[in-house]
């Protein structure tokens, strides 16, 4: 948020035999690839990959670069805590826990059992039908692409482990860190809005609004996988089922297996 990068370098020589040029921040800090577009930094964690990351985000960048966050305010983030990356993820790829997770906090406004899906390589569009859907019916059909947030919701996922969700309160981004454990993953929650809050209690309810959301998916979310873990941390449970309703995390998990296998010539996986 806030302006482009603007990296400074200052260099000097120096008087030695070979007049070695030694530029500040070269000895003590590692540069790691990385690509900045609408507000968002993305850094690949392996300082001499070569990995082209515009083209990594494709077609899920295009959508999020329209949304323009670089002009956004920044309303802050919270730190959370829960079970292994894997679940987590799984958490934000389908709406059926809504009604059982959720009742209080999700369900009153999104239905469970609905959900549309659309994939940009290993990134995931997950579409969410609000409960006020039927509002829809009155829009024309080449319009419908403008009411995101009124009659339904997007959760949009860069692989591997990032969801955006954008309501009308407030836009949370959240980034989804291995560990410190294998059965833990730290999530920073970022807070953005696409406007500077108007007064005071504008800016108190987006606080608010962040908190709760913190809340729901740490005691709501999270909170389910660490017992989920439990169960399998038991090794009774040979293998876990997704069914053909959870196409998100079947296509997520395909993807993580074709990373992990390290073999680019094998197929790709399809939605
Ligand atoms: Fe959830």
């Amino acid at each position: 948020m806030g302006g482009p990068l603007r990296p400074t370098v200052h260099c000097v020589r120096l008087r030695t035999p070979r007049n070695l040029e030694v530029c500040e921040g070269a000895r003590d800090l590692v540069q790691f690839p990385s690509h900045e577009e609408g507000g968002l930094i993305f850094a690949v964690l392996t300082p001499d990959s070569d990995v082209d990351i515009r083209a990594y985000l494709g077609g899920m960048m295009d959508d999020v670069a329209a949304k323009g966050m670089d002009q956004w305010t920044y309303v802050g983030n919270r730190v959370i805590h829960g079970p292994n990356w894997k679940v987590a993820y799984d958490g934000y790829l389908e709406g059926y826990h809504f009604k059982a997770a959720h009742p209080e906090t999700i369900e009153p406004r999104t239905h469970s059992n609905i959900m549309e899906y659309d994939a940009h390589g290993p990134h995931l569009l997950v579409g969410f039908a609000a409960k006020n859907m039927l509002t829809l019916g009155e829009v024309e059909q080449n319009e419908l692409w403008q009411h995101e947030t009124r009659g339904y919701d997007f959760i949009r996922l860069f692989f591997p482990n990032v969801s955006i969700f954008i309501a009308p309160e407030i836009t949370q981004v959240a980034q989804m860190i291995p560990g410190p454990g294998p059965m833990e993953n730290t999530t920073i929650l970022h807070f953005l809005h696409p406007n500077p809050p108007e007064n005071e209690e504008d800016n108190t309810a987006r606080i608010e609004m962040a908190d709760w959301l913190r809340d729901v998916v740490q005691e709501e979310d999270y909170n389910v996988g660490l017992k989920l873990q439990e169960g399998l941390a038991t090794g009774l449970m040979k293998s876990v089922l997704l069914g053909r309703n959870e196409r998100g995390n079947q296509y997520f998990h395909r993807w993580v297996k074709w990373f992990a296998d390290g073999d680019e010539s094998a197929p790709k996986p399809e939605l």
